[in-house]
């Protein structure tokens, strides 16, 4: 669309007060994952999408939720966005964030990027007039993410409330205290899907060495995974419980877990994986 068009069609939308733009500066994976997210809730034809790479099939795939797609942020000049949320990767931000500082100037900010913090944020964009840093996951693209999120206290009610109806579109939303709690919230749930997908990839590998054929272990691995999260799901029974509800005492699934658990292995082993997905996370958040 031409830059009058989409400037035209902003302005036609904002004629009703409720429909100022939000805008979506990335449509990478997680930006996607809330353009499909936010459209679902009613919000489509709010949307900006704004990223210089777009694919004419995925332009089209936003357009047709009812988005606007530009290639920068000239597109939103004068527009008055109600929201921006900050999807581009955390190395680009520097680069990208101060041609959004006046936009931001009325508007909620929320920046989903790794160890950006909101001091760093805040100098790009010119102190924005309401920040949140936030931690979403890959499930986001599903609808199923976890995100967890840092506001200063200073923010107004209605711009937390505004934030919690965008950030919640993408799945479930967990108020942190404390921005550098988002360091092991990566570690945790940012990295935590890849960790999922580890064990299904090596539970599919260990029935394969017990003689089973790759399609039939690769079934199984991935149906035991899926099982086991919509159980975790559908009840609010602790894990612990339903570890111990498969478990009968002399079982296969004890013999398994005294391997597992001789000496604390696996919870040492997953405690010393997260301390370094924190330290890293950390470390990118000093260097950023
Ligand atoms: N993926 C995850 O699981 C995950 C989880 C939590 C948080 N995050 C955070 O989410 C952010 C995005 O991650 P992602 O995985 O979605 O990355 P991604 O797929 O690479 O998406 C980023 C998009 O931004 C585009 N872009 C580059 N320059 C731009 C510009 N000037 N203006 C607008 N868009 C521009 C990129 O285009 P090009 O590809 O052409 O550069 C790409 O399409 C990151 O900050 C990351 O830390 C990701």
């Amino acid at each position: 669309m031409s830059r009058q068009r989409l400037k035209i069609k902003v302005e036609t939308q904002q004629s009703d007060q409720k429909a100022r733009p939000i805008v979506i500066v990335g449509a990478g994976h997680m930006g996607s994952a809330f353009a499909r997210g936010l459209a679902a809730a009613g919000l489509g034809n709010r949307l900006v999408l704004i990223d210089p790479a777009l694919t004419p099939a995925a332009a089209n795939a936003f357009r047709k939720m009812g988005a606007l797609v530009a290639k920068n942020a000239r597109a939103i000049d004068g527009t008055n966005p109600q929201a921006l949320i900050l999807a581009v990767k955390p190395q680009l931000m520097a680069s990208i964030a101060p041609a959004y500082a006046d936009a931001a100037q009325n508007a909620l900010v929320i920046s989903i990027a790794a160890g950006t913090t909101i001091q760093r944020l805040n100098h790009w964009l010119n102190t924005p007039a309401a920040l949140v840093r936030s931690m979403p996951n890959l499930p986001a693209s599903i609808g199923k993410g976890i995100t967890a999120a840092f506001t200063p206290s200073t923010i107004k009610p209605a711009q937390k409330k505004l934030a919690e109806q965008l950030l919640k579109a993408v799945g479930d939303l967990i108020w942190l205290d404390d921005e550098n709690q988002l360091n092991a919230v990566t570690a945790v749930s940012g990295s935590g899907p890849a960790y999922a997908f580890l064990l299904t990839e090596s539970l599919a590998a260990a029935a394969q060495r017990m003689g089973l054929p790759p399609t039939v272990a690769q079934v199984l691995a991935r149906k035991t995974i899926e099982g086991a999260a919509a159980m975790l799901s559908a009840t609010k029974i602790e894990p612990a419980s339903l570890r111990k509800s498969v478990t009968s005492p002399g079982g296969t699934t004890q013999a398994a877990l005294n391997v597992l658990m001789s000496e604390s292995l696996f919870e040492r082993l997953i405690g010393d994986a997260i301390e370094a997905a924190t330290l890293r996370a950390t470390e990118l958040a000093r260097i950023e």
